[in-house]
Formats: structure tokens, sequence, C-alpha cells
């Protein structure tokens, strides 16, 4: 029995894929959680940072994995350390901490941009004149990130040069990384799986949309040369091995103009960018993380289709997608489209299409369209 720490649309869609295999899962969902509750009957509601709640869960199941990383790694850790099977293990999860991850990857061999990392709460003096110097040297924009607790771009801030002291000195959050702003060519994402075997597979390279801060669109294939595709691919690897993954592990990448590769961020799990391999690859990443977490063989990553596109489903608070279905399948009949369960609310994502397509530009468009019926008249 798989279990998993979170009730979002993760843990749905990993229950989805579970069905066929044969595997049971059981969800730890928090009172608000509303992706896994409708699809999952074996749902406990209770806390995943909390140490009893997630102790006595893991007593039930045979692998623990997670919806999201908002978990209580002390706990995990002390159940590893007994031998339960947590998977990504603890220390995989530790490299949601953007400083963490930016340390270790700078110190690994994993091209990062240049970044500082400052800590404002901490009675460690000079945080703001760091990150001031930072700035001055950096071009006239610089972003800053909270280290912990962000997603959906919440917590990515873009400050011009003369900001940055009055930001710092009003912060009060985890530490900051700082980096300058780059000037993007495009944005990847390389979903890669590793099993306890040691085994390792990437899906191809997929370029990610992001509108204010918040993925929108993945498109198969991205607009970048081979060389550039196999390079973020081969990041991808080194990240899985130098993180020790377990399961699906996605990896957010820049490619700058004179095509040099570095990752942005990662997230140790199945992620947005990665929905299209449900009807896009001969294996989702869903299907993937169930097999890796097992240590069953891991499914080929081929795509099944020329060109492959995923849209977001956004609320905007008004409409509810669970109204427009018809209308989107009248406007667009071969779009896939996943609904999580959510009440919409403004910048909530609360479902995906996706479309199979022959070329990159018109699957794009038709997967915009489905998304855009369902979503009513979101601004893009
Ligand atoms: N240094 C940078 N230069 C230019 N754009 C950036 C930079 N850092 C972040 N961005 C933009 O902001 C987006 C969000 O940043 P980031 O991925 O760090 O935030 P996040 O909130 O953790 O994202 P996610 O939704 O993936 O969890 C990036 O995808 C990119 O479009
Ligand atoms: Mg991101």
């Amino acid at each position: 029995m798989v279990g998993i720490l979170g009730g979002g649309q993760l843990a749905r869609m990993l229950a989805e894929a579970a069905t066929p295999l044969g595997v049971h899962v059981r969800v730890l969902a928090a009172p608000g959680d509303e992706g896994a509750r409708e699809v999952v009957p074996d749902t406990v509601v209770g806390d995943p940072l909390d140490p009893d709640d997630v102790a006595r869960f893991e007593a039930g199941v045979d692998v623990l994995t997670i919806d999201h990383e908002n978990v209580d790694h002390e706990t995990l850790a002390s159940l590893e350390a007994a031998g339960s099977a947590v998977r990504p293990g603890v220390g995989t999860l530790r490299f949601s901490d953007k400083a963490h991850q930016r340390r270790a990857f700078a110190s690994g061999g994993i091209p990062v941009p240049e970044f500082v990392v400052v800590d404002p709460v901490a009675s460690v003096p000079g945080a703001q004149e760091v990150a001031v110097a930072f700035a001055s040297g950096s071009g006239p924009e610089v972003v800053a990130k909270a280290s912990r607790g962000g997603y959906d771009g919440r917590a990515v801030w873009m400050l011009g040069a003369d900001q940055v002291g009055p930001f710092v000195a009003a912060y009060e959050g985890s530490p900051l990384v700082f980096e300058p702003k780059l000037d993007l060519r495009c944005e990847l994402a390389v979903l890669v799986a590793r099993n306890p075997s040691g085994e390792v597979r990437t899906w191809p390279v997929l370029e990610t949309v992001q509108v204010d801060g918040m993925c929108d669109e993945v498109v198969f294939p991205a607009p970048v040369e081979d060389h550039v595709a196999q390079r973020a691919r081969e990041i991808a690897s080194d990240v899985a091995e130098l993180t020790g993954a377990v399961g699906v592990l996605a990896v957010e990448l820049f490619v700058l103009g004179d095509d040099e590769v570095l990752v942005n961020e990662i997230a140790p799990r199945v992620h947005n960018s990665g929905h299209l391999t449900i009807e896009g690859s001969s294996t989702s990443q869903f299907e993937q993380h169930l097999r890796a977490i097992l240590d069953w063989p891991l499914g080929p990553t081929g795509m099944s289709s020329p060109a492959v596109a995923m849209s977001n489903v956004v609320g905007s608070g008004e409409i509810d997608p669970r109204t427009r279905q018809a209308l989107a399948l009248a406007g667009v009949p071969e779009a896939h489209v996943h609904l999580y369960g959510k009440a919409p609310r403004d910048r909530r994502k609360v479902g995906h299409v996706t479309v199979l397509g022959d070329e990159r530009g018109s699957t794009r468009q038709r997967a915009a369209m489905a998304a855009e019926l369902l979503s009513g008249d979101r601004v893009r």
C-alpha cells in the first residue's frame, strides 16, 4: 500500500495512475484539501505537519510518498532511520529549500545562476549590505526568492537595485536567495525518474511558459536545438544522482541567449510540467513515480505524438470550470480535460487540458483554447 502525505491534485492523479496497476493508495489530507478526496476512498483527515498524525499514518502503509513538500522533515527522518520506506527520502526533500538547493548544486557542479543567500531575520549583521552589494554588481534588476514556502511565483520578487535595501529591511521570512534577473531565451523542464536500484530515466525536454511567475503552458517539442535538449537531460540526470532522488523529480531550467543552460529550481516530486505525460508519453509521470518508489522497472519515456501541449485551467473566482466541460469539448473535441475537484479561486490551478497534435503551434493553440473555454474569460 502506498501512502501519500497531502491530498491535492498530485495525490489525485497518483491515485488515478495506481488503479490500473492494482496498487492501493491511502491519502493523509488536511481538512481543506480538495483534490484527492473525491477519487480516493481511503482518505484519512489529518495534518502532514503533525508528528503523531504522520507516524500513525505511516504505520499502516508500505511506502510513504508526498503530494507537496510542506511536510514534517524531522518526523520523516526518524521514520526513515527506523527503516521505513520514505520516498523521496528526507535528504532529497531538503532540496525543496532553495538556499540549500543552490549551495549544493553550485558545489556539486550543477550549473546555476550567480546567487547570494541572505537571512534578514537571523541576528547576523550585514544582510542588507550583502544584498545591496550583490544587486549593484548584477545589472538593473535582481530577483529575490524566499528559500521556503513559495510556489506559483508567490514568493518571488523582481526588484530594481534601489529597492533591495528597503525590501530586505522590511522582510520577515525564510532566508532569501538573490540572483540577477536574466534575459531568458526560454524556460525548459525535464522530468526525471530514479528508483532505489539506481535506474534513471528522463523524458524529452519540455518548454514551460510562465505568466506572472506561474506556469501557464507546457509544450513539446521545446524550441531548442538537439544539443541544448541533450545538455538539459544530462543535467537532470546529474540532479537526480546528486539529490539521491527516488521517484519523479522535476528540473526547471533557464536557457540563455548563448544557449547556456542553468538550473532554476527543482521540485522533488511529480510536477505541473509533467502533466502532459499522462496522454503524451508512453509512461506518465504518475505511473513512473509509483513504479520508482516501489522499486519496479521504469517505463519508456518517449512521446506518443509529434506535438503535445498542456494548458492550465486557472480559477477566476466567478466561473466554475466544472460547469463548462461540454462547452470546452464542443470547441476542442480532442482535448483531454482534467479537473481537480477544487473550488475556483483567483490564481488557483483547478485543472489542466492536454492536446496531442501534429505540429507545435496549432497544438498549443488548441490546448489554450480548451483551457480558456473551461476557465471563462481569463486574461492571458
Ligand atoms: N533570475 C531570474 N531571471 C528571470 N526570470 C526569473 C528568474 N527567476 C525566476 N524567474 C521567473 O519567475 C518564475 C518563477 O520563479 P521560481 O521558479 O523560482 O518560483 P516558484 O514560485 O518556486 O515557481 P513554481 O511555481 O515552479 O513553484 C520562473 O519560472 C521565471 O519565469
Ligand atoms: Mg518554478
